[in-house]
């Protein structure tokens, strides 16, 4: 079995769905590192990486094999890097499985070593998305059953500050 899984994304912010597929993993290995990860997709971030990294380690204090990281660059180049053999995505529903099964298969064609396991979120985080959060938030919505308390107060300081 791998010692060490990464768990990767963009986490911005990170939400219950994220903290479920954390909580499992820690259950499956040794060691679970959730690494912030930079989306080519993505631009103009919601929360600057530094408090997408405290509200990482903020939701995720209560589990010792958790650790919480940042990269820069390819994903299996990283999760190489340190030793890791399993990169973790979480799945919902269909809409993210086609998306999933691409960046999945060209990292294995990248690293044939690291494999890709999917964790399907719990059937009540199955609509929830960070997305839906960030917009919730901008448009004065109350987001606070979307993510973990910590990480409320933490979107409530960035949005009023
Ligand atoms: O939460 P997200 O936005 O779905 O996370 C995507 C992320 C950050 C895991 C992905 O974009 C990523 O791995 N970025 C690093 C660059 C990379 O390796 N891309 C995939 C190779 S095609």
């Amino acid at each position: 079995m791998a010692e060490l899984a990464i768990y990767p994304g963009s986490f911005d912010p990170p939400t219950l769905g994220h903290l479920d597929v954390i909580e499992r993993a820690a259950t499956l290995f040794p060691q679970v590192r959730v690494a912030i990860g930079m989306n080519s997709g993505k631009q103009a971030p919601f929360l600057p990486v530094e408090s997408r990294l405290r509200a990482l380690r903020a939701m995720t204090v209560n589990l010792p094999n958790v650790s919480v990281d940042q990269f820069d660059g390819l994903l299996v180049q990283y999760a190489k890097a340190q030793g890791a053999g399993v990169i973790i995505r979480g799945l919902r529903l269909t809409a993210d499985f086609d998306y999933e099964f691409q960046i999945a298969l060209a990292n294995r064609r990248l690293d044939p070593d690291v494999e890709t396991l999917f964790l399907m979120t719990k059937w009540e985080h199955s609509y929830l998305s960070s997305s839906i959060v960030r917009e919730v938030a901008r448009l004065g919505g109350d987001y606070s059953s979307f993510v973990h308390p910590e990480v409320a107060a933490i979107i409530a300081g960035e949005l009023g500050g």
